[in-house]
C-alpha cells in the first residue's frame, strides 16, 4: 500500500500523514476549507521541523515532498488505503464513508477509520464494500506512540485485518493489538473511566487539578496525570469519546461530568484551544 490518503489533518490526521510518509508512502491529506488545509499544513510543518531537530528524520523537506494536502476529496480516486480522522462524530464519518465509496476506485482499496469509539459496523455499511473497512485506531501523538488498535467489524474480511496488520507493522514499524468491534476498543474502554473520574474528583472539589496530576505521577508512575491527558486527547474529544461509550454500555462511569460539558461549551478544548485543565503556550 504505497498511495495512502488521510481525511482530516487535525491532531490525529496530521500524525497519521506524517508517520506515513516519514515510511516512504505517498500521501494526500484532504481538509474541509483552505483554512483548513493551511492550518493543516502548518501543523505538519511544525512537527517535521521538530523531528529534524531531534534527529529523528534526516530531511524535514524530504518527507514533506511526499505529502500534499488539499480540500477535494476526488483527489484520493486512486489509493490504497484511506484512513479517516475526521472528527468523532457519526453522521459526519458515515456521510463521508458513503463519499469515500463512491470516489476511491480500486476494489482491494482498504477504507479505515481512525475513530476513538464509533462502531465499524456503521461505517463499514455506510459503503458497499464492508468487507474492506475496519478501524485503524492510532495513538496520540502519533509519531511517537508505537500502539496501533486493528478493529475488524463482523463484516471485514480476515485479509483486510491481516493488510492493515501488515502496513501498520511492517509499513510503519507499530504494534498492533486485535479488538472487537466495541466502543473504545481496549485502551479507552479502560482509559476514559478513569479520565472521567480524575474530572468529577475536581469536580466535587475534592483536590486541585494539580495535585490530581502530581499525585498518579509520582504515586502510579503514569507519565501524565490524567487530566493532563485530557487537555492533550482534547476535552471535545474526550466528551465525544464518553458519549459513545456510555450510549454503547449505558454504565455510570461513562457517563461525561458536567464540567467537562462546560469547559467545551466555553471553547476550553485543552492543548489544542491552549487552555483546558492547564494553560499551554
Ligand atoms: P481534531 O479536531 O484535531 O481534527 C479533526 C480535523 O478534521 C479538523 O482539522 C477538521 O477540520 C477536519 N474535518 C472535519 N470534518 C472533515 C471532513 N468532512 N473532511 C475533511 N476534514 C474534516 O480531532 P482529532 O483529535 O485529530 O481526532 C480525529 C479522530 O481521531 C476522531 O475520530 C478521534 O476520536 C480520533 N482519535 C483522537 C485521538 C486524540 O487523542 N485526539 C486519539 C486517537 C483517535
Amino acid at each position: 500500500m504505497n498511495k495512502v490518503g488521510v481525511v482530516g489533518c487535525g491532531l490525529m490526521g496530521a500524525g497519521i500523514a506524517e508517520v506515513c510518509a516519514r515510511a516512504e508512502r505517498d500521501v494526500i491529506v484532504v481538509e474541509t476549507s483552505d483554512a483548513g488545509v493551511a492550518a493543516g499544513t502548518k501543523r505538519l510543518r511544525t512537527s517535521l521541523d521538530r523531528a529534524a531537530a531531534r534527529g529523528k528524520i534526516a530531511s524535514a523537506d524530504a518527507v514533506f515532498a511526499r505529502i500534499a494536502v488539499t480540500s477535494d476529496l476526488d483527489a484520493l480516486h486512486d489509493r490504497d488505503l484511506v484512513v479517516e480522522a475526521i472528527v468523532e462524530s457519526e453522521t459526519e464519518k458515515v456521510d463521508l464513508f458513503q463519499r469515500l465509496d463512491a470516489i476511491v476506485t480500486s476494489p482491494d482499496a482498504i477504507l479505515a477509520s481512525n475513530t476513538s469509539s464509533i462502531p465499524i459496523m456503521k461505517l463499514g455499511v455506510a459503503t458497499g464494500r464492508p468487507e474492506n473497512v475496519l478501524g485503524i485506531h492510532f495513538f496520540n501523538p502519533v509519531p511517537v506512540l508505537s500502539l496501533v488498535e486493528l478493529v475488524p467489524s463482523l463484516l471485514t474480511a480476515k485479509e483486510t485485518t491481516e493488510r492493515a496488520r501488515e502496513f501498520v507493522e511492517k509499513g510503519l514499524s507499530k504494534t498492533a493489538i486485535d479488538c472487537q468491534d466495541r466502543a473504545g476498543f481496549v485502551v479507552n474502554a479502560l482509559l476514559i473511566p478513569f479520565v472521567l473520574s480524575a474530572i468529577r474528583m475536581l469536580e466535587s472539589g475534592f483536590a486541585t487539578a494539580e495535585d490530581i496530576d502530581r499525585g498518579l505521577v509520582l504515586g502510579a508512575a503514569h507519565p501524565q496525570g490524567p487530566l493532563a491527558l485530557a487537555d492533550l486527547i482534547g476535552l471535545d474529544t474526550t466528551q465525544a469519546i464518553a458519549g459513545s461509550l456510555y450510549e454503547e454500555f449505558k454504565e455510570p462511569l461513562y457517563a461525561s461530568p458536567p464540567l467537562l460539558g462546560r469547559m467545551v461549551d466555553a471553547g476550553l478544548l485543552g492543548r489544542k484551544s491552549g487552555r483546558g485543565f492547564f494553560t499551554y503556550e
